[in-house]
C-alpha cells in the first residue's frame, strides 16, 4: 500500500529545476492520486528543456521506486505556462520605495526584514538598488560572496544567510566601481536573475529595497514578479512628499496596480544622544500623514532620527537587533503593523498580476 503523505514527502525532497526549491513548495504537482500499489500525478514542467524534463522524470521515478520498489508510477508532464508563477514559494513580496534617495529606504527595508523575522516569519531581502547597494553594509556581509551551484546543468545563485534572513545584492557580486557603470538593459537582466536564478527558499515575506524614483529597475520588477504591495518611505517635509507621490503613482498605474499598504515617515524628529527626552522636528512635520491620505493607506511608523540608528547600519548590526536600545521597539511595531496591513490587503484585494511589457515609466 502506497502512502499519500509519503509520496508528498518524497516530492518535497526533489528540486524544481527552475527555482531550486522543491516540487511541492513550488506547487508544481497536481492531481495526485494513490490507489493500492499505483500512484499518479502531473508535474508542471513549463519552461524546462527536454533534457531537463528527462532528468527530472528519472529523479522522481527513482526516488519513488526506492521507497516502493513494486509501485506503478504514472508521471504526467504538463506545460501550463500561465500557472507557473515566478517566486511561487514566496507568500508576500513587498517593495520598499521612495521618491528621493537618502530618506532611509535601505534602513527601513533591513530593519523591517529583521523585525518580521523577530516576529517569527521566514524572510528574504532583495537589494534592487543596483547603483547604490547598501544592504551588504547594513547586514555586515560586505566581504561575502553568494555560492554558485549547479542545478540540472544550470547555474543557480544561493542567497546569503545572515541574522536568519536570506539576501542577495549586487554589492556581493561585483565591486562597487563596476556597479555604477551598469545601464538600462543590463540592470533589467540582473533584476531578472535576482528573481529567476536565485534559489530563494520558501518565504513568508520577500522585502525588495528599491532605488529611488521610477526607472528601469522598478519597471522590470513589476513585469517580472507579482509585487503584493508597496511601502513608501518619506521624510516629513513637503518636497519629499511631492517626490514620493510621483514614485507612488507608478505603482498605481492602471495596468500595474500594486497596492500601497502604508507609509513610513522616517526622521520624524531628532532625539539628541545626551537629551533622550527631547524631540526636535528638524525636517518639519506632516509628510507621512499627507502621503497616507493621498494613497488612502495608513502611517505604518514615524521613526526618530537617532545617531545610533545610523551607526548600527554602518556597523552591520541593524538597531532592531539591539534589545537594549529604545529604537528597537519602533521597528518591531513597524513590522507588526506592516504584517497587519498586508493581511488586510490579502483579504480585500485579488493577488497582483504581472503586467504586460508595454508600460511606460512616468515621472
Ligand atoms: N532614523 C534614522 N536615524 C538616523 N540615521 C538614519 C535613519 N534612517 C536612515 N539613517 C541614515 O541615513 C543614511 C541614508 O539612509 P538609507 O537607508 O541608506 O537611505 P536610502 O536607502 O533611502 O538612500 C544612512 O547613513 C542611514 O544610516
Ligand atoms: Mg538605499
Amino acid at each position: 500500500m502506497i502512502d499519500n503523505n509519503k509520496i508528498v514527502e518524497i516530492l518535497r525532497g526533489i528540486q524544481d529545476p527552475n527555482s531550486g526549491n522543491d516540487l511541492i513548495s513550488m506547487r508544481l504537482i497536481d492531481k495526485l492520486k494513490v490507489r493500492d500499489n499505483s500512484v499518479s500525478f502531473s508535474v508542471n514542467t513549463s519552461g524546462m528543456a527536454d533534457a531537463v524534463k528527462f532528468q527530472l522524470h528519472e529523479a522522481i521515478a527513482h526516488k519513488i521506486q526506492e521507497e516502493y520498489p513494486n509501485a506503478n508510477v504514472d508521471i504526467h508532464f504538463t506545460t501550463e505556462a500561465g500557472k507557473v508563477k515566478p517566486l511561487a514559494q514566496v507568500k508576500n513580496i513587498i517593495a520598499v520605495a521612495s521618491g528621493k534617495g537618502g530618506v532611509g529606504k535601505s534602513t527601513v527595508s533591513t530593519n523591517l526584514a529583521l523585525g518580521l523575522k523577530a516576529l517569527g516569519a521566514k524572510v528574504g531581502l532583495m537589494d534592487a538598488d543596483l547603483y547604490g547597494p547598501s544592504i551588504p553594509t547594513m547586514l555586515g556581509i560586505k566581504d561575502q560572496k553568494p555560492k554558485i551551484e549547479q542545478l540540472y546543468g544550470k547555474h543557480r545563485i544561493r542567497p546569503i544567510e545572515k541574522f536568519g534572513i536570506y539576501t542577495i545584492s549586487i554589492g556581493n557580486i561585483v565591486e562597487p566601481e563596476q556597479a555604477v557603470v551598469l545601464r538600462g538593459p543590463r540592470l533589467g537582466g540582473i533584476i531578472k536573475q535576482f528573481v529567476n536564478d536565485v534559489t530563494w527558499p520558501e518565504l513568508d515575506y520577500l522585502i525588495i529595497d528599491l532605488p529611488p524614483g521610477t526607472g528601469d529597475i522598478q519597471l522590470t520588477l513589476v513585469q517580472t514578479v507579482p509585487i503584493t504591495a508597496a511601502v513608501m518611505v518619506t521624510t516629513p517635509q513637503d518636497v519629499a512628499v511631492a517626490d514620493a507621490i510621483k514614485a507612488m503613482n507608478m505603482f498605481r498605474l492602471e495596468n500595474i496596480n500594486v497596492p500601497i499598504i502604508g507609509i513610513v515617515e522616517n526622521m520624524s524628529w531628532f532625539i539628541p544622544d545626551d537629551m533622550p527626552e527631547k524631540k526636535y522636528k528638524i525636517f518639519g512635520e506632516g509628510g507621512g500623514k499627507a502621503l497616507a491620505k493621498e494613497s488612502k493607506s495608513v502611517l505604518l511608523a514615524q521613526l526618530p532620527l537617532v545617531t545610533d540608528i545610523r551607526k548600527a547600519g554602518d556597523q552591520g548590526i541593524p538597531i532592531v537587533l539591539n534589545d537594549d536600545h529604545l529604537a528597537q521597539s519602533y521597528y518591531i511595531q513597524m513590522a507588526q503593523k506592516t504584517a497587519q496591513q498586508l493581511a488586510v490587503r490579502n483579504e480585500m484585494l485579488a493577488p497582483t498580476q504581472i503586467v504586460g511589457v508595454n508600460v511606460q515609466a512616468k515621472g
